[in-house]
């Protein structure tokens, strides 16, 4: 069934062939059947590519369990031996030791939610997440995933909790209300910058970058407000908005003074 699956797929984007392939394994476990499914789907594309003479693409695999799963065994036991593997079945098939680019990513979380970008990012080029020069879909996307997860988050938890029962939450977010606010960018602005001075000094490709992004949105507290009163299970006693200290050694830091460092501090660390 993969192979035919495949196989269909390429017959219908005969006249684009793609450089890079994505294949997520849902609930893939940790032992020896875990990149079983991966590897035979590898091995079909190759054959797929081998017969058309076409380069092979590279491959990003997305391995997803619940957090509980095994992550550190399957990544330092069982992938360390698929690679060998896989470096073997390329000599068989093209005679060669041939490295295959295979960039492996850890995807803990459940799949009976959303477990990649949230739809809506494309256009967010440049950056890695939401920043001054987002246009406003990537924003409003970011917005909607915060109150599609945060609703969700407070219903389960209307369901655990016996009727008076009360919830501390402390989770990131920022006092002010614009999500491309000064506050908000000192955080990824500075990775933003380097990554950028890396596009353009040839290290990674432009198309990677706009590509890439973080689904973080830090809510202010005006919207935690609205999401709580909106989903209905609870209401809020208090609500309370402190600094993070992000210098560990910092002696005399007050969780209620906004820094004006926190960036210096940030580069830091
Ligand atoms: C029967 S095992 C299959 C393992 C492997 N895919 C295989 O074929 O051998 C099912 C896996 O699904 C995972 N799983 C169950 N519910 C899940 C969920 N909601 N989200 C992600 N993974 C889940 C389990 O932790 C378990 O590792």
């Amino acid at each position: 069934m993969r192979e035919a699956a495949i196989t269909a797929f390429f017959s219908t984007i005969a006249t684009t062939i793609p450089t890079s392939l994505a294949i997520a394994d849902l609930g893939c476990s940790c032992g020896p059947n875990t990149l079983f499914a991966v590897s035979e789907i590898i091995s079909i594309v190759m054959d797929l590519y081998n017969a058309k003479k076409h380069e092979l693409p590279e491959f990003q695999l997305f391995l997803n369990d619940l957090p509980e799963n095994d992550f550190n065994t399957l990544f330092s036991y069982f992938l360390p031996r698929f690679q060998e593997k896989l470096s073997e079945q390329m000599k068989s098939k093209y005679g060669v030791r041939a490295a295959l680019a295979c960039f492996f990513n850890g995807v803990p979380g459940s799949f009976y939610g959303r477990l990649f970008v949230p739809r809506g990012l494309e256009e967010n080029k440049g950056n890695i997440s939401m920043a001054r020069l987002s246009p406003p879909s990537v924003l409003r996307a970011c917005y909607e995933q915060f109150q599609r997860d945060f609703s969700t988050f407070l219903e389960y938890r209307g369901q655990e909790l016996v009727v008076g029962g009360c919830m501390v939450l402390t989770l990131l977010g920022q006092r002010n209300d614009d999500p491309s606010s000064e506050e908000y960018r000192q955080f990824w602005e500075l990775l933003i910058i380097d990554l950028n001075e890396m596009v353009t000094e040839g290290l990674i490709e432009e198309e990677k970058l706009d590509s890439f992004n973080v689904p973080y949105y830090p809510p202010s507290p005006k919207e935690v407000h609205r999401e709580v009163e909106k989903q209905g299970s609870f209401s809020i006693d208090c609500l309370e908005v402190f600094e993070v200290n992000r210098d560990v050694f910092e002696k005399d830091f007050d969780p209620n003074v906004v820094s004006e460092e926190a960036s210096d501090k940030m580069v830091n660390a």
